[in-house]
């Protein structure tokens, strides 16, 4: 037992990548460690970082105070705010949002993996299988994203993130931030995105898929329809039950 609360009382060992980083306090940002840049978008540039607080990774967006008003940084806390509501194993999921010395920050979920953008601009072809699996779950995050009154509005490659074969949607409402995307706020066109999504995964739109998608495309199908027509789909391509 004394044992047991020794051990318990020692700090965590820090990961090497973070002892290296604490060296240059230009990596620090409040209780957080930067450790690399993982992308940039139009508006923020989004780190892997480490929190101090918890000792964990976590994804790290940092708006760009060049790029941003303060109208759209209140609306982009309003969105997180709101989007933080939603827990879903596709959604990824937020953990804070503030401000510090001028600039605003979000603090979600790490997802070690790539977006399905980096994934088509490889080049690789998917297989119709991995596709659908992909979409499917991309749908069931838009399909609870709606039972809770929430539409994300920007569905695109960058804003799917893959962990390995698990598909994760970021980036809830953040339409509403930006003033140059005039997607229409209704779910509809998540409906619409999901279909394109397919599409360029598969590298076309093609009959063979089913009329679903061309439906989806045109903005005919609910997210739910969306969601059945896609299971029907993975199970007629791929009838065992292991998926
Ligand atoms: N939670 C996360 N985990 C891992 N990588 C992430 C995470 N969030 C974003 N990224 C990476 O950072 C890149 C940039 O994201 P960001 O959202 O800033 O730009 P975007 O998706 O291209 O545009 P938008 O601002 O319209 O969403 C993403 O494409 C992705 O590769
Ligand atoms: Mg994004």
């Amino acid at each position: 037992m004394i044992e047991w609360q020794t051990v318990a009382a020692e700090p965590a060992g820090m990961p090497a990548e973070v002892e290296e980083r604490l060296k240059d306090p230009r990596w620090s940002f409040r209780d957080y460690v930067l450790i690399r840049q993982i992308g940039e978008g139009p508006i923020a540039r989004v780190f892997r970082a480490w929190r101090r607080e918890t000792g964990q990774f976590v994804a790290l967006k940092l708006l760009r105070s060049d790029r941003v008003t303060p109208p759209m940084i209140e609306r982009f806390v309003a969105e997180v705010r709101a989007a933080s509501r939603l827990r879903h194993p596709n959604v990824v999921r937020i953990h804070r949002v503030g401000t510090c010395g001028g600039t605003t920050f979000l603090d979600s979920e790490f997802v070690d993996g790539e977006s399905l953008q980096v994934r088509l601009q490889r080049g690789e072809p998917f297989a119709q299988g991995a596709a659908l699996r992909l979409v499917m779950q991309a749908a069931r995050a838009v399909v609870a994203a709606h039972a809770a009154g929430l539409v994300h509005g920007d569905l695109k490659p960058s804003n799917v993130l893959v962990d390995g074969s698990r598909a994760k949607v970021a980036d809830f409402g953040m339409w509403r931030v930006r003033e140059d995307v005039r997607e229409a706020n209704e779910a509809a066109a998540d409906v619409r995105s999901l279909g394109t999504l397919l599409g360029r995964l598969l590298g076309s739109c093609g009959p063979d898929l089913g009329r679903f998608v061309r439906e989806a495309c045109e903005g005919r199908l609910s997210s739910g329809a969306f969601l059945d027509a896609l299971e029907r789909r993975l199970a007629g391509i791929e009838p065992s039950p292991a998926r």
